[in-house]
């Protein structure tokens, strides 16, 4: 479990999160959503430890944060996905780029071999071992990321914006590791702007101004936010998503397969209008 108690955190003068209390339980998929800059970056990089709070504590499976040696064992369990895969490749091959964060938790050799073939089949780069990283895609580089990170063996993964640089087809791969993922039981606290990842979290959080302004199922959160006049301005939800609110708002969504079937029938209907 992660837990924020009472956490503040600033850079310099300003507050940038201001008293927030959080839980993340294990197994659980937490969406987070905001505008640009109001801190979802830094709550994240707080839930491993790569920032200590300045007000109260983060605790991660009963460890703390700011203790430097249970710090450490944090990193272990709880790892961070930046972003740019850029910032986060170390190796000049993939090989020894998942060797590297192996070797800081002292693995020894065969448990590396083992994991290495392990965790590149499981993201998709089998037989990547040789490959020079600068040789591989952004989407690519990315699944590399989450292998390194996977190879260390974390409970918990923090992912921010992981396919914000991905094209189409690079991300649907990602959102196939992430599904696996999910699968294998690891809790994950993912920033995206994109609605269509998240919706199938079990909540989802806004943050807004380093508060979190909502926490719920997604849908309730997104309907909340509809309905916001201010929230509503940094959200851009899909037509599919605003479809299954309203569903939702009116009692229809056990119908959902039943009514999309009906809307199919009527574009084919306005086709053959169009047509003849
Ligand atoms: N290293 C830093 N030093 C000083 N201020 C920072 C630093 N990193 C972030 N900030 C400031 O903290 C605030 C929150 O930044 P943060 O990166 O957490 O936001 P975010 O919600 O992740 O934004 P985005 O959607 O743009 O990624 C911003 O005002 C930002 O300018
Ligand atoms: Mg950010």
């Amino acid at each position: 479990m992660i837990v924020l108690k009472a956490v503040s955190f600033s850079y310099g003068k300003e507050m940038i999160l201001k008293d927030i209390d959080l839980r993340i339980n294990e197994g659980e998929f937490v969406g987070i959503i905001g505008p640009n800059g109001s801190g979802k970056t830094t709550l994240l990089k707080l839930m491993n430890g790569l920032l200590i709070p300045n007000a109260g504590e983060v605790e991660v499976d009963g460890m703390k944060t700011n203790i430097q040696e249970q710090n450490w064992e944090i990193k272990k369990i709880a790892g961070y996905v930046f972003q740019n895969p850029e910032n986060q490749i170390v190796g000049i091959t993939v090989e020894e780029d998942l060797v590297f964060g192996m070797e800081n938790v002292g693995l020894p050799v065969d448990e590396m071999k083992r994991r290495i073939k392990e965790v590149l089949q499981f993201v998709g780069l089998e037989g990547f071992e040789k490959r020079s990283v600068n040789s591989l895609s952004g989407g690519q580089k990315q699944r590399l990321a989450v292998a390194s990170i996977l190879a260390i063996g974390p409970k918990y993964f923090l992912f921010d914006e992981p396919t914000s640089m991905l094209d189409p087809n690079s991300r649907k791969d990602f959102l196939q590791v992430l599904k696996k993922l999910r699968e294998s039981g690891k809790t994950i606290v993912m920033i995206s702007h994109d609605l269509e990842e998240l919706i199938e979290c079990n909540r989802l959080l806004f943050i807004y101004d380093g508060r979190v302004l909502l926490d719920d199922k997604p849908v309730k959160a997104l309907k909340d936010i509809l309905e916001n006049g201010e929230m509503i301005k940094y959200v851009d939800i899909p037509d599919s998503i605003r479809f299954q609110i309203l569903l939702e708002k009116y009692g229809l969504i056990d119908k959902k397969d039943y009514l999309l079937k009906k809307i199919e029938l009527i574009k084919v209907v306005k086709d053959l209008v169009n047509t003849f």
